[in-house]
Order: C-alpha cells, then structure tokens, then sequence
C-alpha cells in the first residue's frame, strides 16, 4: 500500500464525470471498489466516488505488469487509485449511469487501503435497517441518494448566501450557542457552567432574541445558516438539533417579507428542480385554513375542504353522538368525499377510526349516499329527509358519495378530520407527487389558552406583535388578539415562521404580563430585552425557514435522517458515536453537578 501514488498522481476528475470527449486523454482516478468481475482474464472494476461511477479495465498483458494481478485481489469498499487512458466503450455502453460510454484502460493501479467487509452493501437500494445504518452512518453516507441529498444541501446553502447577502443586501452574522435559558417555548437542552457553580447556558431554540438585537444594533438585515436545539417529542419531521435559515430585517413590513421569501423559494425551486413557483405565493388566513382543512398548515395539493355542520345539525339530528357532543358544547364537522365507492367497510370500521383516535376521535360516524341518492351507514337513522337534502346541498356532493363525520370539542374534531383528509388523498390518489404546493398562512391569533396550564400561550412566540387594529383588546379580550404572524407552508408541511415584531418596550412588557410573568421574572429573564427595547429600536420583523424541512421536501424525502449527515434517532440518540453517555464522576464534580437517574418501573 502506497501513498506514493498520490504524490505523483493527481486526480484528473472525479469518477461520475467521464464522458465521450475524454477519450484517448490519460486519467487519474480514486475512490472505492464497488464491485468486480472476471469476465474470462479481462478484469472490470467499478469505481465509486460521491460523484458516480466509472469502469476500469484490466487486461492479463496490459500496463506495468502488476495492475491485473492487482485487480484480481481487490474487494469490495477498497480504495484505490488508477491511472490509464480513457477508451470508448464502443457498442458495450452502459445506458444505467452517465460515464457508461466510456471505461478506463489501466496501466497501473495502487491500493491505498484495504476494508472490511461493510455490514450492508452500499448501494440505494437496501432494506438494511436504519439502526445498522446510523450506526455505520459513515458508510451509509457512501450511498449514492444521500450523498448526492448532502451535496445538494452544499449547493442549496450557496445559492442561500448568494440571495440573500450578495443579492439583496443581507449580512450574514453570528449568534451564540451557550445562551440564557428564557421561559416560553420548548423545553431547553441545559450547559452547565464549571465556574459559576449552579449556574446554566441553555442552548439557544432558535437566535431570536439576538437576531432582534441586531436590529437594535442597526445592522439592518441579518442572515445566518444556524443551529437551533429544542429538547422536544421527535417526529419523522422534528429533530432535537436543526438548522434554521434564520432572517431579520429593520424598516419592513408583512409584503415585503413575504415578497422577499417568494423570491427564494422560487430561485432554489428553479435551480434544484426547474419548476417554477407561481408568484405571490398565495395567502390563506388561520381561520380559513382551519376551518376548511381543520389545520393551521393545509396540504393544498388537492381538494376535499371540510364542512362545519353543527348549525344545521344542533336542534335536528337525533344521532346520539352528535346530541352528546353539542350537549358538552362540541360540534361536528365533516369531510365529504365524492366518489367513496373504493373506500371499505374495514375501513369505515377500522382503518379511518384508527387514524384519527391519536387525535382525541371517540369514533368516526360515516353516511354513504347510494346512487338512488339513499342514505346508509350509521348516521342515517338520526336525521330526517330534509335534512339530509340539505347537508348534500351544503357540502356539494351526491349520490355516489361517503361523508365521514366527526363530533367533540372543535380541537378534537380539527385535528382528527385534518388527518383523516390527509388518509383519504393519499387513498384515493388525489395527491399529485409532482406538484408543490405552496402558501402563507397569515392573520394568526396572538394567544391560545391552555386549559391545563390555566393560561394564555404566545402562538408564536412572545416577541410577535399584535396587529395595530387589536392592540386595544391586549387587556380585555387577549384571545380576540390577532398577530402579524406568517408562517410558510408547502404540502402540508410547514416550512417557517416569522413575524413583525413589537419594538416598543411597554408593549413587550404588556405581552410578557399577559403570558403570566410576574415583574420580578420579567425583569430576570427579559431585562436586558426590555431594556434595549427603549433606546431606539427600528420596526423590525422577520423569519425563519427549518434547512432540514426544506431539503427533505426538495430531495423528496421522508424524513429529516436522509438530509442531515449525522441525525439523531426518535429517541434523541447518535448511535454511531453513543450519545448521549455517561460522563465521569470526576468531570460531573467540576461542574458542580450530581445526577438522581430514575429507577426503571418494575
Ligand atoms: P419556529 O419555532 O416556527 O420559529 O421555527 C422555524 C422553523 O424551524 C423549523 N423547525 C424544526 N425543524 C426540525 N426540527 C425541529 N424540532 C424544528 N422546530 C422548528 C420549522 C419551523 O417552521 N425564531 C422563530 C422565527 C422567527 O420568528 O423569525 C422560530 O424559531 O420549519
Ligand atoms: P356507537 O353508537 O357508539 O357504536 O357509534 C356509532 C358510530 O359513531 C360508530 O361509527 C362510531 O365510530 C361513531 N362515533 C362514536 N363516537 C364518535 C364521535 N365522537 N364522532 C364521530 N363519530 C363517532
């Protein structure tokens, strides 16, 4: 084994990129053995790097005399190096991959390192599971769609910076990762400090409060490609660490964000995928979006809107769940389908229920309308002729259609019949995998109640300002309170949120009250906050957009593991590297801490 190779060889190109014009030219190739065969003393190796795959050529009498004997030693996952002269494949070309015109005939070849047999074979198409591919993540990232997913993410991060700091005058600045811990908002990954004994950093959720800091620094417009850290339940689409582009600008207003981010999306969408976003992205308010699609991020990628029935059914149905649910001061909503026929009696009874029972469903009610317009399934009984001309009237559907009712308090219903939407399109391929389909979702309310908590809740987050029309209501009516919230939405999935924000400090301070800090927490978490507030902030307001979700979405991916290069499992954990362990009691000593682990249940 010889590096000597590489100190007289330098590589000619990568190995995806051999093409027709290069032959006769000399070439110099690295990277690892990805498969070979003898096919009677001729020797063809497949050479891989991140950027394809080229044939080598070894012939018994050719080259330096040890390049063929070479060749019939190497295995799968060594790496090599070979030099030789490109030749055309003639009539034996391989269609499969881009260099398939062509091989390279090789003069001498040189192992740079030999390699253990890798656990799976390192190819797209494996049903390994993710535990030994997290765990040999290295190799998994010799696969050639997550390799090609990081690339993209390298390229989608330069066209980023170009737009926004070249382009549109931003500057890209720097926050810090060891930060205070503040109230509101997830829960904080903890720091613990040697010299201040007792004393924490957390982790910083997202640089919100710098980045509003750099406006009152007068910086203007501030970008940054940052990593955030919430200490939260994990999905296929939430990871504990993410990266954030993370925007703030000074002197804007909601339009122009919004034009600004348009202009984004469209330019990464015609650069990676070269469709063309229609601009201005439509806007949908909250209400709407909930009231149709029972979500405040719609997938709009098809129809099927929901339908509010509790006017029309409150006082006339006689159906038992719905008489109980407006008993407890619920409602009922439906999702009408039009043509249900390919829709199941297993399904109405077992699939549909199950959907939506993590949502809080007791149960899904469903009416089938036969083609000679009658009624069946268990709601029928409980309403009258009129009535059910009525709700067909109301819902724009007829004979051939299923209804899928569900009755309970309206967060129940929303959320239960948004998934069932989602079931149903994806069932009946009413989803177009093709299309994207953008929107803003705007004219949020500023709180939500929690009832547990007996308290009022920044949808956004605390710093978001009212609308000017609403500031009145701030003291009487806070759930009435609208804010100058936008989140970004695409097929479901919603891909950032911004705000303009308040730049008064007795607005912030109204708002912190509001949220249930009393003055002496005010003072302790947000001070300086306030503060800085008062010494002459600029309207200010921006976004951000989660990386993670966005390259998922561009790389047609499932989760946010195939786009990030070393995720962490639902369970927060890195297999590869075993973390989180166990430290030494000695380091725990210097940082004053000592750890009480639960005891597992019996
Ligand atoms: P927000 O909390 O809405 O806003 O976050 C912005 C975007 O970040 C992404 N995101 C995540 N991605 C992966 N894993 C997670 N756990 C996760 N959490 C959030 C989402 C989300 O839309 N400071 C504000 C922004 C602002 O007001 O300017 C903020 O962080 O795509
Ligand atoms: P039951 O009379 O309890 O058997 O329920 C009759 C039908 O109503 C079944 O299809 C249940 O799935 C459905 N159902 C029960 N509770 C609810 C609810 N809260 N909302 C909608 N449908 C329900």
């Amino acid at each position: 084994m010889t590096t000597g190779f590489i100190q007289q060889h330098k590589r000619s190109r990568h190995c995806g990129a051999f093409r027709d014009e290069h032959v006769g030219q000399q070439a110099t190739v690295y990277g690892w053995v990805q498969s070979y065969r003898d096919h009677g003393g001729v020797i063809f190796v497949d050479l891989r790097d991140r950027t394809g795959i080229v044939q080598l050529r070894f012939e018994p009498s050719h080259g330096n005399g040890t390049a063929h004997a070479i060749a019939d030693k190497l295995r799968t996952e060594w790496v090599i190096g070979a030099r030789g002269e490109v030749i055309s494949r003639g009539t034996n070309i391989n269609p499969k991959i881009p260099t398939g015109a062509v091989e390279i005939l090789v003069d001498e070849v040189t192992v740079l390192n030999e390699a253990k047999t890798p656990p799976f074979e390192i190819k797209d198409e494996i049903d390994t599971n993710e535990t030994t591919r997290l765990t040999y993540r290295y190799l998994d990232l010799r696969r050639p769609k997550l390799s090609a997913n990081l690339a993209l993410r390298s390229r989608v991060n330069q066209l980023t910076r170009r737009y926004f700091c070249e382009d549109h005058d931003f500057l890209e600045l720097e926050t810090p990762i060891l930060a205070k811990s503040t109230p509101e908002g997830a829960r904080d990954y903890l720091v613990p400090s040697r010299v201040h004994p007792g004393e924490f950093y957390a982790l910083p959720q997202s640089p919100q409060q710098f980045k509003q800091l750099f406006m009152m620094s007068g910086m203007d417009r501030y970008m940054q490609i940052c990593r955030c850290f919430r200490d939260e339940d994990l999905r296929a689409d939430r990871q504990p660490e993410f990266t954030q582009l993370d925007l703030e600008l000074s002197f804007v207003d909601v339009d122009e964000i919004r034009t600004l981010l348009d202009g984004y999306v469209s330019l990464i969408w015609k650069a990676v995928k070269g469709t063309t976003v229609p601009t201005p992205i439509p806007s949908i308010t909250y209400q709407e979006a909930m009231d149709k699609y029972g979500i405040d991020r719609p997938d709009l990628r098809f129809g099927l809107p929901l339908s509010d029935l509790t006017e029309k059914l409150a006082g006339r149905a006689t159906f038992r769940v719905f008489t109980d649910a407006f008993e407890r001061g619920g409602i009922v909503k439906a999702l009408a389908i039009p043509d249900g026929s390919s829709l199941t009696r297993k399904d109405l009874d077992k699939t549909l229920p199950a959907e939506a029972a993590p949502f809080g469903a007791r149960g899904v009610a469903w009416a089938r309308i036969a083609e000679d317009g009658a009624w069946s399934g268990p709601v029928a009984k409980g309403l009258d002729d009129a009535l059910k001309t009525e709700l067909l009237a109301h819902m724009e559907v007829g004979p051939g259609a299923l209804i899928l009712f569900v009755a309970d308090k309206a967060s129940v219903v929303n959320a239960s019949l948004a998934r069932l939407r989602q079931v149903v399109g994806d069932r009946l391929g009413l989803i177009d995998p093709e299309m994207d389909a953008f929107c803003w979702v705007v004219d949020f309310p500023m709180f939500e109640y929690d009832e547990g908590a007996g308290r009022w809740f920044a949808m956004h987050h605390p710093f978001t300002s009212p609308m000017d029309s609403d500031v009145g209501m701030l003291d009487s009516d806070p759930g009435k309170v609208r804010a100058k919230a936008y989140d970004l939405v695409l097929n479901g999935i919603e891909l950032g949120g911004g705000s303009i924000r308040i730049h008064r400090s007795d607005v912030q301070d109204r708002v912190f009250a509001l949220l249930g800090l009393d003055e002496a927490e005010r003072r302790d978490k947000f001070g300086f906050f306030i503060d800085a507030l008062s010494f002459g902030t600029p309207p200010h307001g921006g976004i951000a957009l989660g990386m993670d979700r966005l390259m998922m979405l561009l790389c047609g991916a499932d989760s946010l593991r195939d786009v990030i290069a070393f995720p962490k499992t639902q369970r927060a954990s890195d297999l590869m590297t075993e973390s989180p362990s166990e430290v030494s009691p000695a380091q725990l000593e210097e940082l004053h801490v000592r750890t009480v682990v639960p005891t597992p249940d019996a």
